[in-house]
């Protein structure tokens, strides 16, 4: 059999957050598209397993690899892994996150941090530390897993949109700089989406989960490959025209 070339061949991606939920869609999408992909967490027996099961499922190779990257250093050392095992990295998807979910006077110090440090510094030290890679390619693909809830003010969201809202922020801007170096910045922004956290509050605030439903008109959360399909068009070539842009994975919740 001739072998079948996939979009993303030759493409090397670096997935945060890729344990679970999106993150590992994501990374599965893109390995069945051809990419070769180093999946990067804190969560280390997660992330182990994941990419394990991603490579036997797609046949791409993949690599794990586990730190804070909250920390500048640990960006650094994931780039070195990068490059070490595959030589270059010409899509950096920045999936790391997580929101601490609350009424804004409940949050205390440490949550307020914690919700900038897992969302936002995470996204800025790696695309601080990915971006002169793929400038010295002349090539890049950077998508941001923002929030949809920036856009509507939901219910509980405040501490977490000031750090999603910086990664929108953060898009637009490095978009315009590095366009003539061939790469192009994009934020996609989910609703609600289908993950074991959103089963838990179903659980435990089922008040809570229905004011996050509602504002949906499709009347559900998206699923995971629903969000991951939208980050795989923005790492391809055919969106090479797309910049600067956040665009809602959202069932309608707002629009425009
Ligand atoms: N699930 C939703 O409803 C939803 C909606 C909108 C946006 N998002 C965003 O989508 C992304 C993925 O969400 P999810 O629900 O699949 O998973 P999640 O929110 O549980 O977290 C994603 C992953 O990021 C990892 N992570 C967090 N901080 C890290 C750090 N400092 N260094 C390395 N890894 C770190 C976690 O271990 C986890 O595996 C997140 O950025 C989240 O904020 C999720």
């Amino acid at each position: 059999m001739p072998d079948i070339k996939k979009s993303l061949d030759g493409q090397i991606a670096v997935v945060t957050g890729a344990a679970h939920g999106i993150g590992l869609a994501i990374s599965r999408q893109l390995a069945a598209q051809g990419a070769r992909v180093v999946m990067a967490d804190v969560l280390e027996e997660a992330v182990s397993a994941s990419a394990k099961t991603v490579q036997t499922e797609t046949g791409s190779d993949t690599l794990s690899w586990v730190g804070d990257l909250s920390r500048e250093d640990c960006v650094q050392a994931l780039l070195h892994a990068t490059l070490e095992r595959f030589g270059k990295a010409t899509i950096l998807v920045n999936n790391a996150g997580g929101g601490v979910i609350r009424p804004f006077l409940e949050h205390t110090p440490e949550t307020l941090r914690a919700t900038i440090d897992r969302n936002l510094w995470t996204t800025l030290w790696c695309c601080r530390v990915f971006l002169p890679d793929m400038i010295s390619l002349g090539y890049g693909r950077i998508i941001n897993i923002g929030a949809d809830s920036v856009r509507n003010g939901l219910w509980q969201h405040a501490a977490y949109n000031a750090a999603k809202g910086g990664m929108h922020g953060l898009t637009t801007g490095l978009a315009r700089e590095f366009a003539k170096h061939g790469i192009t910045v994009n934020t996609v922004a989910p609703c609600a989406v289908r993950t074991v956290a959103l089963e838990k509050v179903q659980e435990v605030n089922p008040a809570f989960a229905d004011q996050v439903l509602e504002v949906i008109p499709m009347g559900r959360a998206a699923e995971v490959d629903e969000v991951a399909s939208m980050a795989v068009y923005l790492a391809g070539k055919s969106a090479a025209f797309v910049t600067g842009q956040v665009i809602s994975v959202n069932g309608g919740s707002t629009m425009l």
